[in-house]
């Protein structure tokens, strides 16, 4: 009879030889937690298909980041809702706009936090597209003017590192260069390389009340279907002078991240997006799944997929666990 000599399970035997032979480690230091900033004072409102987040006032905002610093989470990265949106998304790029305004709060207020600003259109412009429309379609070119102008406006008024989800072509090196050009040579980009056109992100657009109002974003996000263009979208950014490339969403597209992973040298982030969560709290309201269980898994299974680090609205609820 056949036996074997090899037994994989003597190396899974106890707690002590699992953790000495485990291959990846999920840590603190991987997650980047997303957060939305809205005007007004006091201002907690609870997003109710993203259990556990909110909206939240600059002075709100400030409370929250002091927490999650103290929790050890290296880095946050904001989203803001402005008080009034119009044609061409002035709030984005407004001196006293809703992330300037919390960017001046958060670097007076809270040391030694790394703020990330998310450079887009959506949440300010009243049809909600990423960018500036003309004859019913995003007008790339002239988008990027405006994004150039919106991540200066984040570097000035304090942001770390600025990261452009609009997928427009071109964007990361025209941001570059207008940051440069302003000084800002030190403030590094986490570039949106490889976004899908996602139904993950259903929960993020009543967060950000940024739904587009007419049609879909199928003609500047990526298609699904698609791996070698995701590769180009990448190899783009780093010449273009991305510091940091990503992926977005992230489970559905683990073959993606670990194709750029090795593909790239590039550090690579991977975006962990409200449906992505929505879906794991709801499981776990129902009792269906084992909430806490579910999340470290899905995380670690980014993390060994190629991610260095992680856009995740559990950021601190792992690392109130993981310490
Ligand atoms: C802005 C932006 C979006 C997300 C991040 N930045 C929405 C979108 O492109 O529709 C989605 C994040 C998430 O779902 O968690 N363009």
């Amino acid at each position: 009879m056949y036996f074997p000599i090899y037994r994989p399970r003597r190396l899974r035997a106890d707690a002590n030889i699992r953790r000495m032979v485990r291959e990846t480690a999920l840590t603190v230091d991987d997650f980047i937690m997303p957060l939305f900033v809205c005007p007004g004072e006091g201002v907690r409102k609870p997003i109710s298909s993203m259990p556990g987040n909110c909206q939240l006032s600059v002075d709100e905002l400030v409370k929250e980041a002091e927490s999650l610093k103290k929790l050890g989470i290296p880095a946050i990265i904001l989203f803001g809702i402005p008080e009034s949106k119009d044609e061409l998304g002035t709030g984005a790029y407004a001196d006293d706009g809703i992330i300037q305004q919390a960017l001046r709060a958060l670097k007076a207020e809270v040391s030694d936090l790394l703020l990330i600003t998310d450079v887009c259109l959506c949440e300010y412009t009243s049809h909600g597209h990423c960018g500036v429309i003309e004859n019913g379609r995003v007008n790339n070119d002239k988008t990027l003017e405006l994004l150039a102008k919106e991540a200066v406006s984040h570097a000035a008024a304090g942001a770390d590192m600025v990261a452009p989800s609009d997928m427009m072509d071109g964007r990361v090196g025209f941001i570059r260069e207008a940051l440069d050009r302003e000084g800002f040579d030190q403030i590094s980009l986490m570039a949106y390389s490889v976004k899908y056109a996602s139904a993950f992100y259903g929960p993020f657009r009543e967060a950000a009340e940024s739904p587009p109002q007419f049609g879909d974003r199928k003609s500047y996000q990526m298609d699904p279907a698609n791996t070698r263009e995701a590769l180009r979208e990448a190899s783009l950014d780093i010449e273009e002078g991305a510091d940091i490339i990503m992926v977005k969403p992230a489970l559905p597209y683990l073959d993606i991240l670990h194709a750029l992973k090795e593909e790239f040298d590039h550090p690579l982030a991977a975006y962990n997006v409200s449906g992505e969560f929505a879906m794991i709290k709801a499981a776990a309201e129902k009792g269906w799944i084992d909430g806490e269980t579910a999340m470290l898994e899905a995380l670690l299974s980014i993390k060994r997929a190629g991610a260095d680090m992680i856009l995740t609205y559990f950021a601190k609820e792992a690392a109130e666990i993981l310490g």
